[in-house]
């Protein structure tokens, strides 16, 4: 016997048979473009690990120290079409919204960031639709992170389609910093003063300033290495 019960919505009593019809179609529709977003993701992961394959045989070391993904939750996609004054639609997620696909690299250096930007743009299949360079123009709060939203071609059964991934490229620092921010943000009861901004300010400077130093270290140790090679 089979006691599973999905949980589950009554559509409105007054909607017509037609109509349910078309519901049930664009939920299908709408499973079937998550799950190509997904696929998008994956096809970046690859590219990502070969990347840091290859710099890891050619250099001895590793650019990305860890990759996070995640698809946008269809609440975050509904809410973000509304506050852009768009019908809730499959077609307006598609034609609208660069983030349903989302890929996070986080790197041990800057000068990494940058490197791995750069060998995923030149790569033939590619496409560079947007670059917000956060880290040479960081946020007024002291947000630093690469951002780009690409388009790749993903082969499917049936054809090929050109997905958009949104990928926010940065150092372990900096991650700590906004992953924190973004925590403290959600805290909606907190009131966030001034004070408070200001502090996350000083943070994200002394984070930053770390990094610069990290950087200076390797490329110290590069240099002493390449000399006595
Ligand atoms: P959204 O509409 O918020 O997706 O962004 P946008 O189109 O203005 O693009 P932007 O590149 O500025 O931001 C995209 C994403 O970067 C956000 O969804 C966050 O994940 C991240 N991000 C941007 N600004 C901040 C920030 O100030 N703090 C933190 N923690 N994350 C941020
Ligand atoms: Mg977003």
């Amino acid at each position: 016997m089979n006691n599973f019960e999905p949980k589950t919505f009554a559509l409105p009593h007054d909607m017509l048979p037609e109509d349910a019809e078309g519901y049930f179609k664009q939920l299908e529709v709408f499973r079937e473009m998550m799950m190509r977003y997904q696929c998008a993701i994956l096809e970046v992961q690859t590219k990502l690990q070969v990347l840091n394959n290859d710099m890891s045989v050619r250099h001895s070391r590793n650019p990305i120290e860890f990759v996070k993904t995640r698809i946008k939750s269809p609440k975050s996609i509904a809410e973000k079409l509304k506050r852009n004054g768009l019908e809730i639609s499959v077609g307006n997620m598609v034609r609208h919204l660069n983030d349903v696909a989302g890929v996070r690299v986080v790197c041990s250096f800057i000068d990494d960031i940058y490197e791995v930007a750069h060998m995923l743009a030149r790569q033939n299949d590619v496409k560079v639709l947007k670059v917000k360079d956060y880290i040479k123009e960081p946020k007024e709060n002291g947000y630093r992170s690469y951002h780009m939203i690409i388009e790749i071609p993903v082969f499917f059964s049936d054809k090929t389609m050109n997905m958009r991934v949104e990928i926010q490229i940065r150092t372990i620092a900096m991650d700590f910093w906004a992953s924190l921010e973004h925590e403290l943000r959600y805290k909606k009861e907190l009131d966030w003063s001034k004070e408070i901004g200001e502090e996350l300010r000083e943070c994200a400077a002394t984070i930053n300033k770390t990094d610069e130093k990290m950087l200076a270290i390797r490329q110290h140790i590069d240099e002493q290495k390449n000399k006595s090679e």
